[in-house]
């Protein structure tokens, strides 16, 4: 390169507490320096409240490493092993999903497993995500843990492993050999999951990576503003876990009305909502029907009356465990 020429330049920014990626296509190489003289926004016309959203089902959101994660897929907690589970991840995958949410204690990485196989799709193709239960967190037991979960997915690389919860006194340790894993290249990407903003001031003080994702409980009862804005500061993606409520807010009288308004249901309404706050969503389903109602979320926009409307909803309310709070 020769100073003045034009160069190629690919970088993320912050501007304010908005995460942009761009693309830098006319820069010129000073003698110490790098003039950006033009700067396009990767996909400019995608680009939606300072950050790219995906426009299908296939399309990712780029993690902090590089990494591209779908921005949407099926999660089978509480799915049974055998059938069920077997028969949701091929109705999925038929439907375009590529991104697959389980994890140790949801006792059907078997089943996932076998449906990957058995639908043929090459693996590379797939997003798969897994995570290391409470009782076999810390270094040695974690490190064993993964061997167990790939050996049961049937897959030499997971692309996402999360420390399921944070248990006090262990996920730093746990942490240390997601980071093992991941520099090892047996996973392409490691986070949490439940981890409150404390939970993740603390890991940070000792990571040496960053975790690339929170995945934690997340709906239109349960908004987590703060927490979504402390994650995005630090450029990691925040992802929704029951983002229907685990199915009990699908009769909330406000989002009916804005689901009329659309022809829409209101579980499409809250993914859709997800999509539009940059949230990565996992809904939950076991039948084909559903899982395909789901994903055809992409052909309409709420409007920012709507998502506030929705974002009015908040209660702080949970239907599961606060992670300062869990006995498992
Ligand atoms: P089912 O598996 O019988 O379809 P979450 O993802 O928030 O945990 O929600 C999952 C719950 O919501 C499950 O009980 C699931 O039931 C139900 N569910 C998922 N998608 C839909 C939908 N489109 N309409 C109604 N219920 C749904």
């Amino acid at each position: 390169m020769v100073v003045g020429e034009v160069i190629p330049l690919v970088f993320s920014f912050y501007k304010g507490s908005e995460f942009y990626k761009a693309i830098a296509l006319e820069g010129t190489l000073g003698c110490t320096s790098i003039h950006v003289i033009k700067i396009y926004y990767q996909q400019k016309n995608l680009m939606y409240g300072g950050f790219v959203m995906i426009k299908n089902l296939q399309d990712t959101t780029t993690l902090l490493n590089g990494v591209n994660m779908p921005g949407f897929g099926l999660g089978v907690w509480q799915v049974k092993e055998g059938n069920e589970v077997v028969n949701s991840v091929k109705y999925a995958i038929k439907a375009g999903y590529k991104s697959i949410d389980t994890a140790a204690a949801y006792k059907n990485e078997a089943g996932v497993g076998q449906a990957i196989k058995e639908t043929g799709v090459p693996r590379e193709e797939l997003f798969i995500t897994t995570k290391v239960w409470n009782a076999d967190q810390g270094y040695e037991s974690t490190l064993t843990a993964f061997e167990q979960s790939t050996k049961k997915l049937g897959v030499d690389y997971v692309d996402l492993y999360l420390i399921h919860w944070p248990v006090a006194g262990k996920y730093k340790d746990t942490w240390k050999a997601l980071e093992k894993l991941y520099k090892d290249g047996k996973v392409r990407a490691i986070g949490v999951s439940n981890f409150h903003q404390h939970h993740l001031e603390d890991l940070l003080a000792d990571a040496e990576i960053t975790p690339m994702v929170n995945q934690i409980e997340l709906h239109p009862l349960l908004t987590q503003v703060e927490l979504r804005e402390f994650c995005k500061s630090i450029g990691m993606k925040v992802e929704a876990w029951s983002p229907l409520g685990s199915g009990k807010i699908l009769d909330n009288p406000v989002i009916k009305e804005v689901a009329e308004k659309y022809n829409k249901t209101v579980a499409q309404v809250i993914l859709r909502w997800d999509i539009q706050h940059d949230i990565i969503t996992i809904p939950k389903s076991t039948k084909e029907n559903r899982i395909i109602e789901n994903a055809d979320v992409f052909d309409f926009e709420l409007s920012a009356e709507d998502m506030a409307k929705i974002d009015g909803l908040n209660k702080n309310e949970r239907t599961g465990p606060d992670p300062d709070n869990f006995n498992f």
